[in-house]
């Protein structure tokens, strides 16, 4: 197993009969479904799921798992996903892939939120490694850019798989990846974010996860957050 793997199966392990578990997307979280359903069969537990994803969704149902849609969504237990970035205070950027509305949604209205990653992932600061994924309403995005380049960022729109054209979230929209100057601060940078017109959503996620899942070395790290 690999450490992405061991992080996994350790979320499985701590979600409990009855439980609605929210399900996020990327390969960690694959590991994590495909864990969960293992656990389901073996144990018969009584399992409700729901996405963050369309492709999560398959998976899920391919396996096995209950999965309820979103909109139907009243309460969730424990919602459980990877990132991109963990910063030390706990903070963390997703969204690599397109699908950063939900996950954001999912791990906002759970009870818990585990985050599972390998320490590749671990960061001294928001954005050491990635760009910021921000999506953007397609007819906002160039007055959103300029906006964001008059605090100092530099990016573009992301382009699809074949670079032949924009990448379309699964909701439409369009997303710029945009690096910033490390003066600017990850809590105001959020604060920007949060109340820029135009921008559906973006990946830094702060005071949401309440524990993180480390694989390392063929060990488990975990993190208390909350
Ligand atoms: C998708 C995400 C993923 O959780 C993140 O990209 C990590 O992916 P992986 O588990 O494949 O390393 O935020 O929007």
């Amino acid at each position: 197993m690999n450490d992405k793997q061991l992080a996994a199966c350790e979320a499985a392990n701590a979600v409990k009969n009855g439980m609605i578990v929210g399900l996020g997307t990327g390969s960690t979280a694959n590991y994590f479904i495909e864990a969960l359903a293992e656990r389901q069969n073996n144990e018969k537990l009584q399992i409700t799921t729901v996405s963050s994803s369309v492709i999560s969704f398959i998976k899920a149902k391919q396996l096995g798992l209950s999965v309820q849609s979103i909109e139907q969504l009243s309460h969730l237990d424990l919602y459980v996903d990877g990132a991109d970035e963990v910063s030390p205070d706990g903070t963390l950027l997703k969204g690599r892939g397109s699908d950063l509305v939900k996950e954001k949604i999912l791990a906002t209205a759970s009870q818990q939120f585990l985050v599972l990653v390998d320490q590749s992932k671990l960061v001294n600061r928001i954005g050491e490694k990635f760009a910021i994924p921000i999506e953007v309403m397609p007819f906002a995005w160039q007055l959103v850019k300029n906006n964001l380049e008059e605090m100092g960022g530099t990016g573009n729109l992301r382009l699809n798989a074949n670079e032949d054209n924009v990448a379309i979230t699964a909701h439409g929209s369009l997303v710029l990846d945009m690096t910033f100057d490390t003066e600017i601060s990850t809590p105001l940078l959020n604060e920007h974010l949060n109340g820029l017109p135009g921008v559906v959503e973006h990946g830094i996620f702060t005071n949401l996860a309440t524990t993180i899942l480390i694989g390392k070395d063929g060990k488990v790290e975990e993190r208390q957050l909350k």
